[in-house]
């Protein structure tokens, strides 16, 4: 069955981020020229998707307004010849439909993808989180190698997966429990636990913020309760669905040089800017000399 639908949650407070998300979702916050959710919604038409549901809540509606075709905005561009600004407007005329739904409860990652089950019914769909990019650029294929994998394979879950430098970066992620190795860059994949403690990580490898699925996770997601923070985990009904069917995960990690660039905290954020910046066809040049500058004089 061809896999082209998308569920981006990106119902989260992004407290976090706070004041920068205090009246704008964080999905909107700029890394380098465009918004996050931008580079989300251009690596998932990359990869074939051309049905995306966004999962969102209250005070996201810019979200809903960015993916409009703005019809005054492109005549007053036009009627002063402004070609290069109309050229950044492109991407309203892809391929993809778009549709909203509302988280209306902060109940969770798992309470957010099960919002989009009376949307999707029987076809496996895949989830990608609105706050992370994929790849410089957002130009990562991996979705694309998830939707195969799940094809050939007739796997239930397929999760994408980033390997961490360091131990002590598991308490933020889901972590995989790998099992034998299916090929070069796929694994099965025996359990995930969310945000476990350092002792109790099976591994180094973390949930990378995209995921294909077959509609049997709604089950799992029903019967799912509160986890880690409180919150309904994705990772949990993930968890007793691998338990229930042995076999039916596949962890693939994410290629060499393609990393997951966070937007949920400051820290990841301003990684992500600088590296955005920094290869920015336009201004690479000026904002790596700056760095050097700002690198080699007194700390402000
Ligand atoms: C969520 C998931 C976690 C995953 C992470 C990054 O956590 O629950 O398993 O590793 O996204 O993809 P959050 O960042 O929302 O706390």
């Amino acid at each position: 069955m061809k896999i082209d639908l998308a569920v981006v949650p990106v119902a989260g407070l992004g407290t976090r981020l706070l004041p920068a998300t205090k009246s704008q979702p964080k999905e909107m916050l700029p890394v380098g020229r465009r918004p996050v959710v931008q580079y989300v919604v251009e690596e998932l038409a990359g990869s074939g998707v051309r049905r995306v549901l966004f999962v969102t809540g209250h005070g996201k509606g810019s979200i809903e307004d960015f993916f409009d075709v703005d019809q005054p905005l492109i005549e007053f561009l036009r009627t002063r010849g402004k070609e290069e600004q109309l050229a950044a407007l492109e991407f309203e005329r892809n391929q993809v439909e778009y549709a909203y739904t509302r988280q209306r409860e902060q109940l969770g990652l798992g309470d957010a993808v099960l919002c989009a089950a009376p949307f999707v019914t029987h076809e496996p769909f895949v989830v990608a989180l609105g706050d992370s990019i994929i790849g410089l650029h957002g130009h990562s294929r991996v979705v694309q190698r998830m939707v195969e994998v799940c094809q050939q394979r007739g796997a239930e879950v397929v999760v994408a997966f980033e390997e961490l430098p360091s131990r002590e970066e598991v308490v933020h992620y889901g972590i995989a429990q790998p099992g034998k190795a299916l090929g070069d860059d796929l694994f099965e994949l025996v359990d995930v636990i969310e945000k476990p403690t350092p002792q109790e990580a099976p591994s180094l490898l973390a949930v990378a913020a995209r995921y294909v699925f077959q509609p049997s996770i709604f089950d799992y997601l029903r019967r799912t309760g509160r986890g880690k923070g409180n919150e309904i985990q994705l990772t949990d009904a993930m968890r007793a669905l691998l338990k229930d069917r042995p076999g039916c995960g596949i962890g693939i990690r994410l290629p060499p040089g393609e990393r997951r660039y966070d937007i949920g905290n400051f820290a990841s954020y301003f990684r992500a800017f600088l590296d955005f910046a920094a290869a920015d066809e336009e201004h690479g040049n000026m904002v790596r000399e700056h760095m050097r500058k700002v690198l080699s004089g007194p700390t402000p």
